[in-house]
C-alpha cells in the first residue's frame, strides 16, 4: 500500500472511532493521562515540529535561491529539505497524539482532525490543524512532480508559506508558552531569517530575471 493510502486509512479509522465514541456506542479508548509529563511532550513536539517546519522552509528557499550552491552541492540540500519536511510531520504526530493522550485538554480525534471542532482555544487549534493538512499536502506533493506537472506542483509547493504563517500565529495563540522569552524570540528569528530569504528570492527575480523555482532545482 502507498503512503498516500496509509495516511487516508489512518485518518478514516481515527475519524470513524471519534464519531462512534460521540454517538455514545463505546467508551474512548484513548487513555487520557493526568501529568505534567503528556502535557509537556505535547507542547515540547510542538516547538520541536515548528524549528523542523522553519528550518525545512529554510532549506527550501536555500535551494530556491541557490545561496548555499558554493559551499553544498545542491542536490544535498533538497534531500535535507525532503527530510526535514518529513521529521517536521513526525513530530506534529507526537504533538497530536500527546494531546490525544492528555487528560487537561480531553481532545479526542475529531477534535484533531476537524478545524473548528475543539472546545479548548477553537480559533487557534483550527490554525494548527491546517497547518498540519497543509504540510501534510507539501510533504506527499514532493513525489508528485511528475504526475501532476511544475505548475500544479509549484503552487501546491507554495502551499508551504501559508503552513509556516499558521504555524506562527498557532504556536502564538494556542501555546501555553507563547510569552515566554525564549519562544517569543524563535518565533522571530524564525519570521526574520524566512522573510530575509524570500526578499532575496523575489529581489533575484527582479535583478536575474530569474524563474521562482529554477527546474534544474529538484
Ligand atoms: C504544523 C502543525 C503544527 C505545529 C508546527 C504546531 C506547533 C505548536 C507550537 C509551537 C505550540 C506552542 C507550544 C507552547 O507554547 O508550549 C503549539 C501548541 C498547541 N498546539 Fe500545535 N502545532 C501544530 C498542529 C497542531 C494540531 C493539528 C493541533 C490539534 C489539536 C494542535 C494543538 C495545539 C494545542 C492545543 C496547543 C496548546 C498547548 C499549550 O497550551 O501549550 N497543534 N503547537
Amino acid at each position: 500500500m502507498t503512503r498516500t493510502r496509509w495516511i487516508g486509512l489512518v485518518v478514516l479509522v481515527l475519524l470513524a472511532n471519534a464519531i462512534a465514541v460521540r454517538l455514545g456506542w463505546f467508551a474512548d479508548p484513548i487513555p487520557k493521562l493526568a501529568g505534567t509529563a503528556v502535557w509537556t511532550t505535547a507542547r515540547a513536539a510542538g516547538v520541536t515540529a515548528f524549528a523542523a517546519l522553519t528550518l525545512d522552509v529554510v532549506f527550501g528557499l536555500f535551494v530556491s535561491t541557490g545561496v548555499l550552491d558554493r559551499w553544498v552541492p545542491r542536490g544535498a540540500s533538497v534531500d535535507v529539505h525532503r527530510w526535514l519536511s518529513s521529521v517536521a510531520l513526525t513530530l506534529v504526530g507526537v504533538h497530536v497524539l500527546a494531546l490525544l493522550g492528555d487528560a487537561s485538554v480531553q481532545f479526542d480525534a475529531l477534535d484533531v482532525l476537524i478545524p473548528g471542532l475543539s472546545t479548548y482555544r477553537p480559533g487557534a487549534v483550527a490554525l494548527g490543524v491546517f497547518a498540519m493538512y497543509g504540510a501534510l499536502v507539501v510533504d506527499l506533493s514532493f513525489g508528485w512532480r511528475k504526475r501532476i506537472g511544475v505548475r500544479a506542483w509549484r503552487a501546491l509547493h507554495f502551499t508551504a508559506f501559508a503552513v509556516f504563517v499558521a504555524a506562527v500565529v498557532h504556536g502564538l495563540l494556542a501555546g501555553t508558552d507563547a510569552a515566554h522569552h525564549g519562544l517569543r524570540t524563535l518565533y522571530a528569528s524564525a519570521a526574520a531569517v524566512v522573510i530575509g530569504l524570500v526578499v532575496i528570492r523575489i529581489g533575484a527575480v527582479f535583478v536575474r530575471g530569474a524563474r521562482l523555482t529554477p527546474s534544474r532545482a529538484r
